[in-house]
């Protein structure tokens, strides 16, 4: 029998007893400030969400990120964070952004603030056809929906094209925004494989009719072909003719995600989706990564019939999208060289790329492989089997390192073999330090499985003893499952909880030692 016994000082679970309704109301009432105190006191809040019962199914499908969970610690100066996925705008003329504005409120500031066309401005629209012609997307303003953030166009178009229970083919691993997305529509993912040239062809195939087969309605293909979030991975040009053959084979819309299509580190863009299938793709384009991400300003362009719908949509969501960052954009983008400001962060994140890939070869683990963007924000990285990447996390925070673990990218449960690491917002030397220490982390992981050994517990029970009852405060436990059929596995310490659900549990326990009962499936103890 194998064993595991991590111990943490750090990692208690807090099972706070809930309170119950009327005492909190009392303490509430006890700790309320006096009106005029209000303003200058800190807001009291009951510890206790009255409305618990109350949120629709909807919203019990979004999901916490696991690196917001440790936002406030990740964000120390003294942590480098690989997590997150902010452009680094610091190279932008603010000067030149500055005058516009100013310009703009003085010649058209009423316009500007005022409402505005549910579809967005002409003037903005016309401005992103110039720009989406730079990836050779040949559009006409009049099929352009502007959005807040490609986001909300992802919103929009799951919105109009969704019913509960329908289904969305996404690629694998898939942009946890999208995914949440989604799910807040109620909606089903199933993912498609990928391998190095993206997306496969024959996996859409094989699972869309199996899914249809199987009743379900499949609405659309969801695909980032370029420098996809979190893989890195861009879809080659023969790739992309096989991905939309299958999808008019299948009858299939597809969904093409593009805010990095014009961040090509190595080259030229490769055409887009639409340019090769306008009538079956609906595109969505970004400024988040190629101006500023807070104008919040994005688009979709499809056909006349669906933007009819989206606009629809965009005016019961919005009214209309923001007619102040429209004009801002569009100011932009008629004084400012943007096209050489591309250039300029493109020579900007490629040398953070090169840093990135050449720190990750000189550091990493071996058993530890990763991809090779060719543009974007993002490496994906494989980890060696013994190491789970949502579990490593916290320790990982505390030697001063953040990353994204792969779980937030799948819907299905998988990913703890995968980090994604983005190389946009470190400078590269923060970039070096955060590769070492996360390789490090890594190290003393597999250090631990190779001291305690790895558990298989099929049919039957396991007893963990902890090495040294007296010190220890906090145990992390965890178990994956290594069979589809195994449900659920309790464990028993002076309290009993049971893990079941995905593929991949981990709980802390405060008990000295603890006893582990699977269901007679195969679960496999870390
Ligand atoms: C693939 C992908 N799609 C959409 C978005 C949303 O971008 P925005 O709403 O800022 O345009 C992001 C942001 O990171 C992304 O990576």
């Amino acid at each position: 029998m194998g064993h595991s016994g991590r111990v943490s000082s750090t990692n208690h679970i807090t099972r706070q007893p809930v309170p119950p309704t009327d005492s909190v109301r009392v303490n509430a009432a006890v700790a309320a400030p006096k009106a005029a105190d209000a303003a200058t006191d800190r807001r009291v809040d009951t510890t206790f969400d009255k409305f618990h019962d109350r949120y629709s199914t909807r919203s019990l499908g979004l999901k916490t990120s696991p690196v917001r969970a440790l936002f406030a610690v990740v964000n120390r100066p003294e942590v480098v964070s690989l997590a997150g996925g902010m452009p680094n705008i610091a190279d932008l003329p603010l000067d030149v952004v500055s005058e516009s504005l100013k310009e703009l409120v003085d010649t058209r500031g009423t316009v500007a603030m005022q409402y505005g066309s549910g579809q967005g401005e002409p003037e903005m629209r016309k401005h992103i056809c110039e720009v989406m012609a730079v990836e050779g997307l040949v559009a006409d303003p009049d099929d352009v929906t502007v959005t807040c953030g490609s986001q909300q166009g992802l919103d929009l178009v799951t919105r109009i094209f969704c019913n509960p229970g329908d289904v969305i083919m996404a690629e694998s691993p898939a942009y946890v925004g999208a995914l949440n997305t989604f799910a807040s529509y109620q909606t089903e993912v199933i993912h498609v494989d990928m391998d190095d040239s993206g997306l496969v062809p024959e996996s859409l195939r094989e699972k869309a009719t199996a899914a249809r087969q199987d009743g379900k309605s499949v609405k659309f293909l969801y695909t980032v072909p370029n420098h996809s979030n979190p893989s890195g991975i861009s879809q080659s040009t023969e790739r992309r003719r096989e991905i939309l053959a299958v999808a008019d084979e299948l009858d299939l819309l597809v969904v093409e995600d593009n805010p990095y299509g014009l961040l090509n580190l190595d080259g030229d863009p490769l055409p887009t989706l639409k340019s090769m299938d306008p009538d079956n793709v609906v595109y969505l384009g970004s400024f988040s990564k190629t101006f500023a991400p807070g104008f919040r300003i994005g688009w979709v362009l499809s056909p006349s019939f669906v933007r009819d719908k989206l606009v629809l949509a965009q005016e019961s969501a919005t009214l209309c999208p923001p007619v102040f960052s429209q004009f801002a954009v569009s100011s932009y983008l008629a004084h400012w060289d943007w096209r050489a400001q591309v250039d300029s962060f493109i020579n900007m994140y490629r040398i953070r790329r090169d840093t990135m890939l050449s720190s990750l070869a000189e550091t990493m683990p071996e058993g530890t492989t990763w991809s090779h963007p060719s543009g974007g924000f993002f490496v994906w990285l494989t980890i060696p089997g013994a190491i789970d990447s949502a579990a490593m996390l916290p320790r990982a925070v505390t030697k001063l390192v953040a990353y994204t673990p792969g779980t937030a990218f799948y819907a299905d449960g998988r990913g703890q073999r995968n980090i994604r690491l983005s190389f946009c917002y470190p400078t590269p030397e923060r970039i070096k330090v955060g590769v070492e220490r996360l390789a490090g982390v890594m190290r003393e992981e597999l250090e631990i499985v190779e001291t305690f050994g790895l558990a298989d517990c099929t049919a039957g029970a396991i007893t963990l003893n902890l090495p040294d009852a007296a010190t220890v405060t906090g145990i992390i436990f965890n178990a994956k499952k290594t069979d589809a059929s195994a449900n659920a596995m309790t464990l028993d310490g002076d309290g009993s909880q049971t893990i079941d659900g995905g593929t991949t549990a981990s709980t802390t326990v405060q008990y000295t030692s603890i006893t582990v009962q699977s269901d007679g499936s195969n679960w496999h103890v870390i």
